[in-house]
C-alpha cells in the first residue's frame, strides 16, 4: 500500500520500458515490509538537468541511472564516491536531505557476483573484452583489487582499451596491457588466464548467435563471466560450459548492482533471492 509516508525511488533513463529494476525493487520492498515504491522515469537527454531539479524538489529518496545518462549525470550531483568518479559514470544516487551522492554499483555488483562464487580476484590473471562503460567499471574495480588485467577491444578510430589502461595507471599506478581484440591475441592471452570477462555487447539479443571468443580457445579451469544477461545463457557461456569452464552469467551482476543500491536506500539487507527470481521472470517475459 502506498501511504502518505511512502519513500519514492526510481530509475531514470531512455528507454526504460524493458528494465527489470522496477519489478525487482518493488518485490524486494514488499517482501521486507518497507514503505517504499520504485518507479520508472523516462527522461530524454535534453531533460536531465530538469529531472535532477525535480528529484531535489520532490525529495525522491534514491535513483538508478541507466543509458543514456550514466556519464552525463555526474556534473549535476553534489558528490561522487571515488570509484564512480574514476569510472566517470554513476548508476545509483542517494538523496540525503537534498545532498545527491553518486555511486557505481555495477562495479561492486560485478565483484559481489565473483566473491559469491568464492572467486577472489586478487592476483588472478583476468582478460577483459571491451572498453566501454561497463568495462571501465569492471576494469577499475578489479585493478583496485590487485588483479592482473589485460583489456582487449576491437580497434575503431579511438583506441579505448589503451585509454582505459592509461587511466588505470594514472589513478592506481598499475600497469595494464591493452590489445586489439582478435583471435591471435585472444589465443595468446587465454593460455594462462584465470578469468575471462565479456564486457562487450557481443552475443546480446537479438544477436544471440554471436560470440566474442572462438569456442576452441575456451578450456577447463577458466572462469568465464559474461555480463550480457539477455539472453541469460549466451552462446559464449554455453560453449564455455561445453569446454568444462566455470561460468557466471550477467544476471548475477544485474541482481547484485540492484541489491547494493537497495541497501544504500533502505539500510536493510537486500533479499537477493527474491530479486533474482523477479529479474528472471521479467527477462523471460521480455523474451516472449
Ligand atoms: P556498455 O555501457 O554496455 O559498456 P558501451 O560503452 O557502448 O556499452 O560499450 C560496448 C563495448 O562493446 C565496447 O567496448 C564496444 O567496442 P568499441 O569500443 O570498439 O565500440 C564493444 N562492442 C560492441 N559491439 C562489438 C562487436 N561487434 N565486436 C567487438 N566489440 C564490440
Amino acid at each position: 500500500m502506498i501511504s502518505a509516508k511512502t519513500r519514492i525511488c526510481g530509475l531514470i533513463g531512455d528507454p526504460v520500458e524493458h528494465s527489470v529494476s522496477p519489478v525487482m525493487h518493488n518485490a524486494a520492498f514488499n517482501s521486507m515490509g518497507l514503505d517504499y515504491v520504485y518507479l520508472p522515469f523516462r527522461v530524454e537527454k535534453g531533460q536531465l538537468a530538469k529531472a535532477i531539479d525535480g528529484v531535489r524538489a520532490l525529495n525522491i529518496g534514491g535513483l538508478n541511472v541507466t543509458i543514456p545518462h550514466k556519464v552525463a549525470i555526474t556534473p549535476f550531483l553534489d558528490e561522487l564516491e571515488t570509484l564512480a568518479e574514476r569510472i566517470g559514470a554513476v548508476n545509483t544516487i542517494v538523496n540525503d536531505n537534498g545532498h545527491l551522492k553518486g555511486y557505481n554499483t555495477d562495479a561492486s555488483g560485478f565483484v559481489k557476483a565473483l566473491l559469491e562464487r568464492g572467486i577472489e580476484p586478487r592476483g588472478k590473471k583476468i582478460v577483459i573484452l571491451g572498453a566501454g562503460g561497463a568495462s571501465r567499471a569492471i576494469s577499475l574495480t578489479l585493478a583496485e583489487r590487485d588483479a592482473d588485467l589485460v583489456i582487449l577491444n576491437r580497434q575503431l578510430e579511438i583506441d579505448w582499451a589503451v585509454e582505459l589502461a592509461s587511466s588505470i595507471s594514472r589513478f592506481l599506478g598499475k600497469e595494464v596491457k591493452a590489445l586489439e581484440l582478435n583471435e591471435q591475441n585472444l589465443s595468446a592471452v587465454l593460455k594462462d588466464a584465470d578469468i575471462l570477462v565479456n564486457a562487450t555487447s557481443v552475443g546480446m539479443s537479438p544477436n544471440s548467435d554471436e560470440t566474442p571468443v572462438p569456442a576452441k580457445l575456451l578450456k577447463a579451469g577458466l572462469v568465464v563471466f559474461d555480463i550480457v544477461y539477455n539472453p541469460i545463457k549466451t552462446r559464449l557461456l554455453t560453449e564455455a560450459e561445453e569446454a568444462g569452464a566455470e561460468t557466471i552469467d550477467g544476471l548475477d551482476m544485474l541482481v547484485w548492482q540492484g541489491a547494493l543500491a537497495f541497501e544504500m536506500w533502505t539500510g536493510v539487507k537486500a533479499p537477493v533471492g527474491i530479486m533474482k527470481a523477479e529479474a528472471i521472470k521479467v527477462l523471460k517475459e521480455n523474451e516472449n
